[in-house]
């Protein structure tokens, strides 16, 4: 539901220079001193980065699902970690405030979330509850006007340098399923929040993850999302609709780069008397990444176009992550086949794609939870 091609035709467009002149020269860097370049962080604020799905009332550029889609796309061609700066303020860090919250709570988050002055974070997972989101341990209990939490959220994205967090938790111990679960806008600043020490992972440097830890941090009662108890979990869901979507239309991107870094590189490199181009195997190679690269485009563009037009894409997008996290991988794989021992070596931008895109296949959703939801969903329509 593109609303005005003119502007969106120019937005990509100055992403896409941004993405060429400032971001692909930056990714060495990026990963060395595992930080985005403070000047980079500025420029993103600058160009809107942080609003682009948020909507116009709250300072955003409300983008449409279908725009974000090709936004992203565009932005995967480079290193995720540029991306997950800013894209937990427009995806999972806001979007439980926007989908669920009241008007209230909306007006005193967004506008900053979108400008990108708060950085904001996404706490469901935690040590014991990772794919089995629904078995989560933080409590908040109510106490007068507050709630109480306590318990450890893990591996959470920007939880280093997070100023506001989504934190879903049990307000109803004694049910033990998604039903006591409540979702909550919690402060960065909030006495009785510890910060663990930044994760050390395979890839994605300059992307941080660490543990949350609760231990009797206050909560205004008003800052339960939308102002109900129970629904918690419901709103996750909807979050990771939306942010399945997202990371699918990251993979596309991701894979478009990685074909284009395998065909310069196969145009350029001589074996046997000719360019790698030239053979025929390294040509099937070169071509089974295209096609697949093509088909993630076109699911995710046709489930966003469905997400604009409001039907449930629940499913949809539960495909389109099952099939782009994979892609991505096979991809990035073909990738460093293509460049033989160069692609083993960390000068080369596959070495790190390789190792940066196998997160893809976990977050949001492992592929099996993705199967799960796909299988489910099937099953009760049946029905
Ligand atoms: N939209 C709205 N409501 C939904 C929903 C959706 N997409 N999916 C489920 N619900 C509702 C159900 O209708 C049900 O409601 P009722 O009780 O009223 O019927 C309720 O939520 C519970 O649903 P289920 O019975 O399906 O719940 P479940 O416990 O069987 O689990 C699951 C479902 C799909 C396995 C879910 O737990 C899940 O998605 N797990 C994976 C968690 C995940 O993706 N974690 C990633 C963490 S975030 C991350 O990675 C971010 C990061 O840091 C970058």
């Amino acid at each position: 539901m593109i609303r005005d091609q003119e502007l969106l035709d120019q937005l990509l467009d100055t992403l896409s220079r941004f993405v060429r002149e400032r971001l692909i020269p930056n990714e060495a860097r990026l990963a060395e001193e595992d930080a985005v370049p403070p000047e980079i962080l500025a420029e993103m604020k600058e160009m809107g980065l942080f609003g682009l799905s948020i909507p116009e009332e709250y300072g955003g550029l409300g983008l449409t699902m279908e725009e974000e889609a090709l936004v992203a796309m565009e932005i995967g061609k480079t290193s995720p970690a540029f991306r997950s700066v800013f894209g937990t303020n427009n995806g999972i860090g806001a979007q439980g405030i926007l989908i669920d919250g009241t008007d209230e709570q909306k007006a005193k988050y967004v506008p900053r979330l979108a400008t990108g002055e708060i950085l904001s974070s996404f706490c469901l997972t935690e040590p014991d509850s990772g794919s089995d989101a629904a078995s989560l341990r933080t409590t908040a209990i109510q106490d007068g006007d507050h709630y109480v939490l306590n318990g450890t959220k893990r591996y959470i994205t920007n939880g280093p340098e997070a100023d506001l967090f989504t934190v879903m938790a049990r307000t109803d111990p004694q049910n033990k399923g998604a039903g006591g679960i409540s979702a909550f806008v919690v402060e960065g600043d909030t006495p009785g929040i510890h910060r663990g020490p930044a994760d050390k992972k395979m890839g994605q440097k300059g992307a941080h993850t660490c543990d949350i830890i609760f231990d009797d941090c206050r909560v205004p009662a008003e800052n339960i999302i939308g102002g109900r108890e129970g629904q918690g979990f419901k709103t996750a869901m909807k979050v990771l609709d939306r942010g399945r979507l997202h990371i699918s239309a990251v993979c596309v991107g991701v894979a478009e780069r990685l074909v284009e870094e395998s065909l310069s590189f196969a145009m350029e490199r001589q074996q046997f008397g000719c360019a790698l181009s030239e053979h025929q195997l390294i040509q099937a190679m070169l071509a089974d990444s295209k096609t697949e690269a093509y088909a993630g485009r076109t699911m995710v563009m046709d489930a966003a176009r469905r997400k604009d037009a409001k039907e449930d894409v629940s499913t949809l997008a539960s495909c389109a992550k099952l099939f782009c996290a994979e892609m991505v991988g096979r991809v990035a794989d073909r990738a460093v086949q293509i460049h033989g021992g160069a692609g083993y070596m960390a000068e080369y931008a596959v070495e790190r794609f390789y190792r940066d895109v196998r997160l893809f296949r976990i977050y949001e959703g492992t592929t099996q939870i993705q199967q799960l939801v796909i299988a489910r969903n099937m099953v009760r329509e049946a029905q």
